[in-house]
Protein backbone atom coordinates (compact mmCIF):
# COMPACT_ATOMS: atom_id res chain seq x y z
CA UNK A 1 0.00 0.00 0.00
CA UNK A 2 1.39 3.54 -0.97
CA UNK A 3 1.23 6.62 1.31
CA UNK A 4 3.85 5.52 3.90
CA UNK A 5 6.53 8.59 3.53
CA UNK A 6 6.21 11.95 2.46
CA UNK A 7 8.83 12.25 0.14
CA UNK A 8 7.98 12.20 -3.43
CA UNK A 9 9.10 9.84 -6.14
CA UNK A 10 12.28 11.12 -7.40
CA UNK A 11 14.55 9.91 -10.29
CA UNK A 12 17.79 11.72 -10.73
CA UNK A 13 20.06 10.95 -13.88
CA UNK A 14 23.28 11.79 -13.56
CA UNK A 15 25.69 12.94 -16.13
CA UNK A 16 26.49 10.15 -18.09
CA UNK A 17 24.08 6.98 -16.89
CA UNK A 18 24.56 3.70 -18.73
CA UNK A 19 25.67 0.15 -17.72
CA UNK A 20 29.23 0.94 -17.41
CA UNK A 21 28.05 3.71 -14.83
CA UNK A 22 25.00 2.22 -13.08
CA UNK A 23 26.63 2.09 -9.85
CA UNK A 24 26.29 5.59 -9.81
CA UNK A 25 22.31 5.78 -10.95
CA UNK A 26 21.49 3.13 -8.72
CA UNK A 27 23.87 4.94 -5.38
CA UNK A 28 22.34 8.41 -6.66
CA UNK A 29 19.00 7.50 -6.54
CA UNK A 30 15.55 5.64 -4.30
CA UNK A 31 13.17 6.68 -7.17
CA UNK A 32 10.32 4.96 -5.78
CA UNK A 33 8.34 6.43 -2.47
CA UNK A 34 5.13 5.66 -0.60
CA UNK A 35 3.31 9.30 -1.74
CA UNK A 36 1.55 9.15 -4.93
CA UNK A 37 2.63 12.94 -5.91
CA UNK A 38 3.90 15.00 -7.66
CA UNK A 39 7.29 12.52 -9.04
CA UNK A 40 10.32 14.41 -10.33
CA UNK A 41 12.60 13.83 -13.19
CA UNK A 42 15.46 15.41 -12.38
CA UNK A 43 18.36 15.18 -15.17
CA UNK A 44 22.12 16.25 -14.47
CA UNK A 45 22.10 19.92 -16.05
CA UNK A 46 24.79 18.67 -18.34
CA UNK A 47 23.36 15.36 -19.09
CA UNK A 48 25.45 13.54 -21.58
CA UNK A 49 24.47 10.38 -22.38
CA UNK A 50 21.60 7.43 -20.93
CA UNK A 51 21.97 4.34 -22.49
CA UNK A 52 19.27 1.83 -22.91
CA UNK A 53 19.27 0.41 -19.44
CA UNK A 54 18.69 4.10 -17.67
CA UNK A 55 15.99 4.89 -20.67
CA UNK A 56 14.31 1.91 -19.74
CA UNK A 57 14.46 2.11 -16.46
CA UNK A 58 13.56 5.78 -16.15
CA UNK A 59 10.24 4.75 -18.57
CA UNK A 60 9.35 1.62 -16.20
CA UNK A 61 9.51 3.99 -13.40
CA UNK A 62 7.48 6.60 -15.09
CA UNK A 63 4.95 4.00 -15.92
CA UNK A 64 4.92 3.23 -11.93
CA UNK A 65 4.59 7.00 -11.00
CA UNK A 66 1.55 7.05 -13.52
CA UNK A 67 -0.27 4.28 -11.95
CA UNK A 68 0.21 5.29 -9.13
CA UNK A 69 -1.68 8.63 -9.48
CA UNK A 70 1.80 11.22 -9.54
CA UNK A 71 1.44 13.88 -11.87
CA UNK A 72 5.74 14.26 -13.46
CA UNK A 73 7.75 16.96 -13.18
CA UNK A 74 11.22 17.20 -14.86
CA UNK A 75 14.01 19.30 -14.20
CA UNK A 76 16.81 20.02 -16.85
CA UNK A 77 15.25 17.92 -19.97
CA UNK A 78 17.03 20.38 -22.50
CA UNK A 79 20.97 18.98 -21.91
CA UNK A 80 22.75 18.23 -24.91
CA UNK A 81 21.40 15.04 -25.48
CA UNK A 82 17.89 15.94 -25.18
CA UNK A 83 17.09 15.18 -29.22
CA UNK A 84 18.54 11.52 -28.73
CA UNK A 85 16.39 11.54 -25.52
CA UNK A 86 13.24 12.37 -27.66
CA UNK A 87 13.36 10.81 -30.59
CA UNK A 88 13.89 7.40 -28.16
CA UNK A 89 10.50 8.21 -26.93
CA UNK A 90 11.73 8.83 -23.40
CA UNK A 91 9.50 12.48 -22.33
CA UNK A 92 6.32 10.78 -24.09
CA UNK A 93 6.43 8.34 -22.16
CA UNK A 94 6.97 9.83 -18.98
CA UNK A 95 4.68 12.45 -19.82
CA UNK A 96 7.44 15.74 -19.56
CA UNK A 97 6.80 18.16 -22.15
CA UNK A 98 9.39 18.69 -24.48
CA UNK A 99 10.29 21.15 -27.36
CA UNK A 100 9.17 19.68 -30.86
CA UNK A 101 12.03 18.20 -32.75
CA UNK A 102 12.21 19.94 -36.10
CA UNK A 103 13.28 17.41 -38.65
CA UNK A 104 11.92 13.97 -36.89
CA UNK A 105 13.85 11.72 -39.42
CA UNK A 106 16.92 13.65 -39.85
CA UNK A 107 19.38 11.15 -39.39
CA UNK A 108 19.27 7.53 -39.75
CA UNK A 109 19.56 6.38 -36.57
CA UNK A 110 20.31 2.48 -35.74
CA UNK A 111 18.07 2.40 -32.11
CA UNK A 112 14.70 0.76 -31.33
CA UNK A 113 13.06 3.52 -29.60
CA UNK A 114 11.40 3.39 -25.71
CA UNK A 115 8.55 0.49 -26.54
CA UNK A 116 5.67 -0.64 -23.86
CA UNK A 117 4.78 -4.41 -24.53
CA UNK A 118 1.78 -6.13 -23.03
CA UNK A 119 0.98 -8.91 -25.25
CA UNK A 120 2.31 -11.32 -27.30
CA UNK A 121 1.46 -9.89 -30.50
CA UNK A 122 3.56 -6.46 -29.51
CA UNK A 123 6.28 -8.42 -28.48
CA UNK A 124 6.13 -10.34 -32.24
CA UNK A 125 5.82 -6.92 -33.30
CA UNK A 126 8.80 -5.63 -31.81
CA UNK A 127 11.08 -8.95 -32.82
CA UNK A 128 10.28 -8.65 -36.24
CA UNK A 129 11.49 -4.61 -36.11
CA UNK A 130 14.89 -5.60 -34.72
CA UNK A 131 16.71 -5.99 -37.93
CA UNK A 132 15.50 -2.98 -39.75
CA UNK A 133 15.64 -0.32 -36.57
CA UNK A 134 19.45 -1.93 -35.88
CA UNK A 135 20.06 -2.53 -39.61
CA UNK A 136 21.55 -5.76 -38.92
CA UNK A 137 20.14 -7.49 -42.12
CA UNK A 138 23.54 -8.39 -43.28
CA UNK A 139 23.83 -9.89 -39.43
CA UNK A 140 22.28 -12.87 -39.61
CA UNK A 141 23.98 -14.13 -37.04
CA UNK A 142 24.46 -11.29 -34.29
CA UNK A 143 20.33 -10.42 -35.45
CA UNK A 144 19.42 -13.62 -34.15
CA UNK A 145 21.50 -13.25 -30.67
CA UNK A 146 20.01 -9.75 -30.30
CA UNK A 147 16.05 -10.97 -31.45
CA UNK A 148 16.62 -14.18 -29.02
CA UNK A 149 18.04 -11.81 -25.76
CA UNK A 150 14.90 -9.34 -26.33
CA UNK A 151 12.82 -11.99 -27.00
CA UNK A 152 13.49 -14.15 -23.95
CA UNK A 153 13.72 -10.97 -21.75
CA UNK A 154 10.53 -9.71 -22.85
CA UNK A 155 8.70 -12.79 -22.21
CA UNK A 156 10.15 -13.31 -18.70
CA UNK A 157 8.12 -9.92 -18.14
CA UNK A 158 4.73 -11.28 -19.59
CA UNK A 159 5.22 -14.49 -18.28
CA UNK A 160 6.18 -14.04 -14.67
CA UNK A 161 6.26 -10.35 -13.58
CA UNK A 162 2.64 -9.51 -13.50
CA UNK A 163 3.56 -6.10 -14.48
CA UNK A 164 0.51 -3.94 -15.03
CA UNK A 165 2.23 -1.76 -17.55
CA UNK A 166 3.98 -4.65 -18.94
CA UNK A 167 8.00 -4.50 -20.13
CA UNK A 168 9.51 -1.47 -21.69
CA UNK A 169 12.36 -2.58 -23.73
CA UNK A 170 14.60 -0.29 -25.81
CA UNK A 171 17.69 -1.30 -28.01
CA UNK A 172 20.95 1.04 -29.28
CA UNK A 173 23.54 -0.17 -32.13
CA UNK A 174 26.41 1.94 -31.45
CA UNK A 175 29.10 1.32 -34.52
CA UNK A 176 32.40 1.30 -32.85
CA UNK A 177 34.58 1.04 -29.86
CA UNK A 178 33.56 -1.92 -30.35
CA UNK A 179 30.57 -2.51 -32.45
CA UNK A 180 27.64 -3.81 -30.46
CA UNK A 181 23.82 -3.54 -29.45
CA UNK A 182 22.83 -2.82 -26.22
CA UNK A 183 19.17 -4.08 -25.05
CA UNK A 184 17.52 -3.30 -22.06
CA UNK A 185 13.88 -4.45 -20.59
CA UNK A 186 12.32 -2.94 -17.92
CA UNK A 187 9.22 -3.74 -15.40
CA UNK A 188 8.00 -2.81 -12.31
CA UNK A 189 6.00 -6.29 -11.35
CA UNK A 190 6.15 -8.60 -8.91
CA UNK A 191 10.17 -8.71 -9.25
CA UNK A 192 12.43 -11.91 -9.16
CA UNK A 193 12.16 -13.09 -5.52
CA UNK A 194 8.39 -12.96 -5.44
CA UNK A 195 7.97 -15.22 -9.08
CA UNK A 196 10.57 -17.92 -8.08
CA UNK A 197 9.82 -18.16 -4.51
CA UNK A 198 6.73 -20.50 -5.64
CA UNK A 199 9.51 -23.23 -6.58
CA UNK A 200 12.51 -21.79 -4.21
CA UNK A 201 11.25 -20.59 -0.88
CA UNK A 202 14.31 -19.14 0.21
CA UNK A 203 14.76 -16.70 -2.92
CA UNK A 204 11.57 -15.19 -1.26
CA UNK A 205 13.33 -12.62 1.40
CA UNK A 206 17.00 -12.68 -0.09
CA UNK A 207 17.07 -10.83 -3.79
CA UNK A 208 20.72 -12.01 -4.20
CA UNK A 209 19.41 -15.55 -3.38
CA UNK A 210 17.00 -15.24 -6.11
CA UNK A 211 18.99 -13.18 -8.39
CA UNK A 212 21.80 -15.87 -8.12
CA UNK A 213 18.68 -18.90 -8.76
CA UNK A 214 17.67 -17.21 -11.63
CA UNK A 215 20.29 -16.80 -13.59
CA UNK A 216 21.59 -20.96 -13.72
CA UNK A 217 20.48 -23.20 -16.35
CA UNK A 218 17.63 -25.03 -15.95
CA UNK A 219 16.38 -23.13 -12.88
CA UNK A 220 12.49 -23.99 -13.31
CA UNK A 221 12.43 -26.65 -15.41
CA UNK A 222 13.89 -29.50 -17.50
CA UNK A 223 16.29 -28.41 -20.32
CA UNK A 224 15.90 -30.94 -23.25
CA UNK A 225 18.67 -31.54 -26.29
CA UNK A 226 18.65 -29.67 -29.37
CA UNK A 227 18.75 -26.39 -26.91
CA UNK A 228 18.60 -23.48 -29.79
CA UNK A 229 16.55 -25.39 -31.53
CA UNK A 230 14.06 -25.97 -29.09
CA UNK A 231 14.96 -22.86 -27.14
CA UNK A 232 10.98 -22.15 -26.64
CA UNK A 233 10.60 -24.89 -25.32
CA UNK A 234 13.49 -24.81 -22.67
CA UNK A 235 12.33 -23.63 -18.86
CA UNK A 236 14.64 -21.93 -17.12
CA UNK A 237 17.04 -20.87 -19.62
CA UNK A 238 16.35 -17.16 -20.87
CA UNK A 239 18.05 -15.45 -18.36
CA UNK A 240 20.94 -18.10 -18.09
CA UNK A 241 21.18 -17.57 -21.86
CA UNK A 242 20.97 -13.97 -22.05
CA UNK A 243 23.81 -13.50 -19.30
CA UNK A 244 25.91 -16.46 -22.00
CA UNK A 245 25.56 -14.46 -24.80
CA UNK A 246 26.22 -11.32 -23.41
CA UNK A 247 29.59 -12.63 -21.52
CA UNK A 248 30.29 -14.78 -24.64
CA UNK A 249 30.42 -11.74 -27.04
CA UNK A 250 32.34 -9.84 -24.41
CA UNK A 251 29.58 -7.77 -23.15
CA UNK A 252 28.35 -6.06 -20.04
CA UNK A 253 24.84 -7.71 -18.65
CA UNK A 254 22.93 -6.20 -15.99
CA UNK A 255 19.82 -8.06 -13.45
CA UNK A 256 18.22 -5.84 -11.10
CA UNK A 257 15.39 -6.66 -8.97
CA UNK A 258 14.36 -5.57 -5.63
CA UNK A 259 17.81 -4.48 -3.46
CA UNK A 260 19.89 -6.11 -5.40
CA UNK A 261 22.16 -5.28 -8.61
CA UNK A 262 24.22 -7.90 -10.28
CA UNK A 263 26.60 -6.59 -13.31
CA UNK A 264 29.20 -8.50 -15.22
CA UNK A 265 31.66 -6.13 -16.82
CA UNK A 266 33.62 -6.64 -20.50
CA UNK A 267 35.88 -9.11 -21.18
CA UNK A 268 39.24 -7.08 -20.98
CA UNK A 269 41.53 -7.84 -24.36
CA UNK A 270 42.78 -11.30 -24.35
CA UNK A 271 40.52 -12.67 -21.64
CA UNK A 272 38.75 -16.13 -22.18
CA UNK A 273 35.34 -15.73 -22.26
CA UNK A 274 33.86 -18.46 -19.74
CA UNK A 275 30.80 -18.92 -18.65
CA UNK A 276 29.34 -20.29 -15.70
CA UNK A 277 26.79 -21.69 -14.26
CA UNK A 278 27.17 -19.58 -11.44
CA UNK A 279 26.75 -16.15 -12.41
CA UNK A 280 28.40 -15.51 -8.93
CA UNK A 281 31.46 -17.07 -10.01
CA UNK A 282 32.38 -14.99 -12.79
CA UNK A 283 35.25 -13.11 -11.71
CA UNK A 284 33.88 -10.60 -13.72
CA UNK A 285 31.01 -9.72 -12.02
CA UNK A 286 29.59 -7.23 -9.32
CA UNK A 287 27.07 -7.07 -6.85
CA UNK A 288 25.37 -4.34 -5.52
CA UNK A 289 22.86 -4.46 -2.27
CA UNK A 290 20.68 -1.19 -2.80
CA UNK A 291 19.39 0.96 -0.24
CA UNK A 292 15.91 0.72 -1.84
CA UNK A 293 13.73 -1.64 -3.83
CA UNK A 294 13.48 -1.99 -7.40
CA UNK A 295 9.85 -3.09 -7.31
CA UNK A 296 10.46 -5.55 -10.42
CA UNK A 297 12.79 -6.55 -12.91
CA UNK A 298 15.35 -4.44 -14.66
CA UNK A 299 17.63 -6.72 -17.32
CA UNK A 300 20.14 -5.56 -19.61
CA UNK A 301 22.54 -7.04 -22.34
CA UNK A 302 25.08 -5.84 -24.93
CA UNK A 303 25.62 -8.38 -27.86
CA UNK A 304 28.93 -7.60 -29.11
CA UNK A 305 27.84 -7.78 -32.67
CA UNK A 306 31.39 -8.87 -34.70
CA UNK A 307 31.56 -11.88 -31.55
CA UNK A 308 28.85 -14.13 -32.81
CA UNK A 309 30.04 -15.83 -36.16
CA UNK A 310 27.36 -18.58 -36.29
CA UNK A 311 24.55 -18.41 -33.97
CA UNK A 312 23.65 -22.08 -33.85
CA UNK A 313 26.95 -23.01 -33.11
CA UNK A 314 27.83 -20.42 -30.30
CA UNK A 315 24.53 -21.29 -28.42
CA UNK A 316 25.83 -25.41 -28.26
CA UNK A 317 29.26 -23.87 -27.85
CA UNK A 318 27.93 -22.47 -24.54
CA UNK A 319 25.97 -25.22 -23.20
CA UNK A 320 29.30 -27.65 -23.92
CA UNK A 321 30.89 -25.48 -22.14
CA UNK A 322 29.49 -26.30 -18.92
CA UNK A 323 30.19 -29.21 -16.78
CA UNK A 324 26.36 -31.24 -16.62
CA UNK A 325 27.03 -32.19 -12.87
CA UNK A 326 27.25 -28.64 -11.62
CA UNK A 327 24.44 -27.39 -12.97
CA UNK A 328 21.15 -27.52 -10.94
CA UNK A 329 20.89 -31.11 -9.44
CA UNK A 330 18.63 -33.78 -11.41
CA UNK A 331 16.87 -31.23 -13.57
CA UNK A 332 19.43 -30.51 -16.39
CA UNK A 333 19.68 -33.72 -19.34
CA UNK A 334 22.54 -32.93 -21.87
CA UNK A 335 21.74 -36.09 -24.52
N1 LIG B 1 10.80 -9.97 -15.38
C1 LIG B 1 10.68 -10.91 -14.44
N2 LIG B 1 9.80 -10.77 -13.42
C2 LIG B 1 9.67 -11.71 -12.47
N3 LIG B 1 10.39 -12.84 -12.44
C3 LIG B 1 11.29 -13.05 -13.42
C4 LIG B 1 11.48 -12.10 -14.46
N4 LIG B 1 12.46 -12.57 -15.28
C5 LIG B 1 12.85 -13.75 -14.76
N5 LIG B 1 12.15 -14.05 -13.65
C6 LIG B 1 12.30 -15.24 -12.81
O1 LIG B 1 13.49 -15.90 -13.17
C7 LIG B 1 13.20 -17.25 -13.55
C8 LIG B 1 14.18 -17.70 -14.62
O2 LIG B 1 13.91 -17.05 -15.86
P1 LIG B 1 14.33 -17.75 -17.20
O3 LIG B 1 15.77 -18.10 -17.12
O4 LIG B 1 13.94 -16.90 -18.34
O5 LIG B 1 13.50 -19.11 -17.22
P2 LIG B 1 11.93 -19.36 -17.42
O6 LIG B 1 11.33 -18.08 -17.90
O7 LIG B 1 11.87 -20.44 -18.45
O8 LIG B 1 11.41 -19.80 -16.08
C9 LIG B 1 11.74 -17.22 -13.97
O9 LIG B 1 11.12 -18.48 -13.85
C10 LIG B 1 11.15 -16.22 -13.00
O10 LIG B 1 10.87 -16.83 -11.76
MG1 LIG C 1 12.15 -17.04 -19.45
Amino acid sequence: MLCKSLEMPQLLIPNEASIRTIRNLLFLNSPFSDTNTPAQLVMHPRWAFMDPIAMAMAAAWGGWCQRNGCTMQAENVGGPSQKYAIRMGLFEHLKVSHEPLVQEHEEAGKFIPLTQVRTGADLAAVIGNVSALLHLDKEPHALAAVQYCISELIRNVLEHSGSMEGAYICAQRYTKDPPHVSIAVADCGFGIASSLSYSYPQAEDDDRVALQLSMQLGITGAIKSGMYSSATDNAGAGLFFTRAIAKATGGYFALISGDGAFRIKRLRKGERPLVYQDAFDDPRHNFWTLGWRWPGTVAAAEVLTQNVPNFPTFFRSIVQQLPAKKTVAGKIKFT
